[in-house]
């Protein structure tokens, strides 16, 4: 499929009908594939992303070894810390640390506003190689984390299981939550922006850890800000995907909150989840990357009966519910891709 109209992957988030489902998988760039391994005993991951030939070279891997339908720009979601102020490192084995915390009013003050076009210009520019190199093949997703999700890495300094830090500012200093989200959206809303101006041709929201709140703290604390951004990204034109985990019991307020396409986790049928957002709302989902790793009969068993609650309607993404794991065979993730692509619905 050739241009803009016709690429499978932006027809089905806008809802319009296509020959079968699109399918791409999130972090199809990365450790479970040599040429990225290769690169990566050469370069830290960091300069990767910083580097708009790496970051457009390792963009591409999944383009040339399997046939999705989209690509996804070779980034991170943690890059907009660094020029705020906190820091940002990846130490192997323990994942992203933010140096210097946000903790409280102080360190909220102290953030800076970001220039994304000067001081994240390099996402624009390794954006514009890849779409030189793709035109005509496949579209290309920008992305950035939501606001609540970053902002709990800021606070919390890095991965956490409790969300313990980012729970008590929201109770004990909810303006000074505020001040921080208030910050982090005005970032968010130019970088995505800039990416767009760049080439990008969806947009991807990850608020991959706001399943730690329950329906009162997110619609407090959280939907005013996602909704801010989402609303905020409408006059681009370009549909954006509204992704997050472990969210079943959320659905209907992220849906409030925004986005063209609710990607859910495979915490819940695919249908039921469609049902709920209503079915004229295009979907992304929802395999578990576990399931990526098992017996390939298990794996199919899995691939078939969510192309089967999808029932053949407009508008489905085929995608995982998170990212792939380091150890996924490449063969199951191109036996998927296979089986997404020749999968005729029973009407
Ligand atoms: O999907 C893609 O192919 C695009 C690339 C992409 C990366 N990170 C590359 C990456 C995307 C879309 C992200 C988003 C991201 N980064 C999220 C949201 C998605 C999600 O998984 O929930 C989050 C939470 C982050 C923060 C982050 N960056 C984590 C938790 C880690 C993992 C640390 C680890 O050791 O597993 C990273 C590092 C990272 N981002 C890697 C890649 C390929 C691994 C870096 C390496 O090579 O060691």
């Amino acid at each position: 499929m050739s241009n803009t109209e016709t690429y499978r992957f932006l027809k089905a988030c806008r809802g319009e009908a296509t020959d079968g489902p699109p399918v791409w998988f999130m972090r199809q760039a990365g450790r479970y594939m040599k040429a990225y391994r290769d690169l990566k005993t050469r370069h830290s991951f960091l300069e990767m992303c910083k580097t708009p030939d790496l970051a457009a070279e390792v963009t591409l891997q999944p383009i040339q070894a399997l046939d999705v339908d989209a690509a996804i720009i070779f980034a991170d979601i943690l890059l907009p810390l660094e020029p705020m102020g906190t820091g940002l490192e990846f130490s192997a084995g323990d994942g992203p640390v933010i140096p210097r915390p946000v903790k409280s009013r102080k360190e909220v003050d102290k953030l800076q506003p970001v220039n994304a076009e000067e001081q994240l210009g390099f996402v624009g520019e390794a954006i514009r190689r890849v779409r030189g190199e793709i035109e005509g093949k496949v579209p290309l997703i920008g992305f950035a984390g939501a606001p609540f999700t970053l902002c709990s890495y800021m606070v919390e300094g890095g991965k956490s299981r409790d969300f313990n830090r980012t729970k008590l500012m929201m109770y004990e200093a909810p303006e000074v939550w505020g001040e921080l989200m208030d910050k982090v959206c005005a970032v968010l809303i130019d970088y995505l922006k800039m990416q767009v101006r760049a080439g990008a041709q969806a947009l991807q929201m990850f608020d991959s850890w706001v399943g730690c709140l329950g329906p009162y703290d997110y619609a407090q604390f959280v939907l005013p800000y996602s909704q801010r951004v989402l609303e905020a990204l409408k006059d681009t034109g370009v549909p954006v995907i509204h992704f997050s985990t472990g969210t079943s019991s959320l659905l209907e307020l992220i849906q409030e909150a925004g986005g063209d396409v609710i990607s859910v986790d495979w915490r819940i049928y695919l249908d039921e989840a469609w049902r709920r957002i209503g079915f004229e709302h295009p979907i992304q989902g929802n395999l578990d990357p576990s399931a990526l790793m098992a017996p390939l009969p298990v794996l199919e068993e899995r691939v078939d009966d969510i192309l089967q609650r999808a029932g053949g309607r407009p508008g489905h993404i085929f995608n995982l519910g998170h990212g792939i794991f380091q150890h996924t065979p490449v063969d199951h993730v191109k036996a998927v891709i296979e089986r997404v692509h020749n999968y005729r619905h029973a009407r």
